[in-house]
């Protein structure tokens, strides 16, 4: 059984081996990036700068061993995904490369790249190189016929990229685009310890977690992460009204994670349930005749001409003593170039001593039938 909504504490190499296969829809892991920092960083004026020389992320003795921790983790991740899940990986240049050769060895499925453009990296203090302002996510699935989750509407919902804001304000949207522009996590999400330090040095931007949870999973999926850290994906997860479990080695990590966890509410809302890309409910013509928003022999006018067809109890157009389906025989009378033309923008019935649109009549009854739900 999955332990869900648990923080796991351990190593995620023998963690992970307990956890039942194809058993988790999404996976986000920020592994150790083995940055191979050595000495104190220091600014210019000669303070130093804390960056990530964690022991947690120092522990490995050359490229072998980075790859073949990878290798153990990545192999245990594909076998708890399921089989239409989704995995996300975040790495920098030290390891994105070794990431992403193994996990094709895998035969993870990639999707996208995504550059997680930092609006406000750290300095290159000493000029000495380009500063390095961006990381890499890898979006996978376990194969290439996977059947994953993408709330491509809602991302396009939610893209302020190259868009004015004046034209995002009125509503419209391009599509979200495979470069992300966010903030290092700081201020108040930055979790502190007792003593008001930063608690640790790589805790992700909840924005970031926000958008990939939101996009490629749904409510009540189960969203896994091997290196919880401050838990960051668990918070998001559960804000989103999805399961989360999560594993992580150090125990003060676990401490602040679980406080953490406990204060944040789940917001069921248009994001979290990707409203905009709810597929409204089928709408067959027989089920409206049978449910009565349409009438077995009533006249259909199709739509600034004198043309009229009657309809029959199947749901097709009865027209000058042929039966056609209404989007052909839209496209016959109008005497354009395609062969079918959406019947529901061109055909009206009368209500009322008016015509209206069948569409009008389609969004009727399905107000209706969700109503029911
Ligand atoms: C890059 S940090 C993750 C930060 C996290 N995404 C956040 O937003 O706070 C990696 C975390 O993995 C933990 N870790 C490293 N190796 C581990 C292992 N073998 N098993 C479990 N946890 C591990 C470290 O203690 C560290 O907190």
């Amino acid at each position: 059984m999955l332990p869900l909504n648990s923080i796991i504490h351990g190593n995620c190499l023998t963690e992970m081996q307990k956890l039942p296969s194809e058993s988790v829809d999404l996976i986000f892991a920020d592994p150790p990036y083995w940055m191979r920092i050595e000495g104190a960083l220091k600014r210019p004026e000669g303070s130093d700068f804390s960056g990530c020389d964690d022991d947690w992320d120092n522990v490995f003795q050359n490229n072998d061993d980075y790859a073949e921790f990878t290798q153990k983790w990545l192999m245990e991740c594909y076998r708890v995904l399921k089989k239409n899940g989704s995995i996300w990986v975040i790495g920098g240049m030290q390891c994105i490369y070794t990431i992403g050769a193994t996990m094709q060895n895998l035969g993870f499925w990639f999707i996208n790249d995504v550059i997680w453009y930092k609006t406000n990296p750290t300095p290159n203090f000493m000029g000495t190189r380009l500063n390095n302002s961006h990381e890499t996510l890898i979006w996978a699935t376990k194969d290439k016929k996977s059947k994953f989750t993408f709330h491509y509407k809602t991302a396009k919902e939610l893209n302020d990229e190259n868009v004015e804001a004046d034209l995002f304000a009125k509503g419209q949207r391009k599509q979200m685009g495979s470069v992300w522009r966010f903030p290092v996590c700081n201020g108040n999400e930055r979790l502190k310890n007792n003593l008001g330090e930063k608690l640790h040095s790589t805790q992700k931007p909840e924005s970031l977690l926000y958008r990939i949870i939101a996009l490629t999973s749904n409510i009540g999926d189960v969203v896994f992460d091997p290196f919880g850290g401050t838990m960051t994906t668990a918070a998001m997860a559960k804000r989103l009204g999805r399961h989360y479990l999560t594993i992580e080695q150090n125990e003060e990590y676990i401490k602040y994670g679980q406080e953490r966890l406990r204060a944040i509410s789940v917001v069921n809302d248009d994001v979290s349930q990707a409203k905009w890309d709810i597929k409204p409910p089928k709408a067959k013509m027989e089920d409206m005749i049978s449910a009565g928003f349409f009438s077995i022999g009533e006249l259909f006018y199709l739509k600034n001409t004198n043309e009229t067809a009657t309809l029959l109890e199947n749901g097709k157009l009865f027209y000058q003593k042929e039966i056609y389906d209404m989007h052909t025989l839209a496209a016959k009378i109008k005497n354009v170039k395609a062969d079918r033309l959406n019947g529901f923008n061109f055909w009206q019935v009368q209500r009322e001593n008016s015509l209206v649109s069948i569409d009008s009549i389609r969004t009727q009854y399905r107000e209706n039938l969700t109503a029911q739900i």
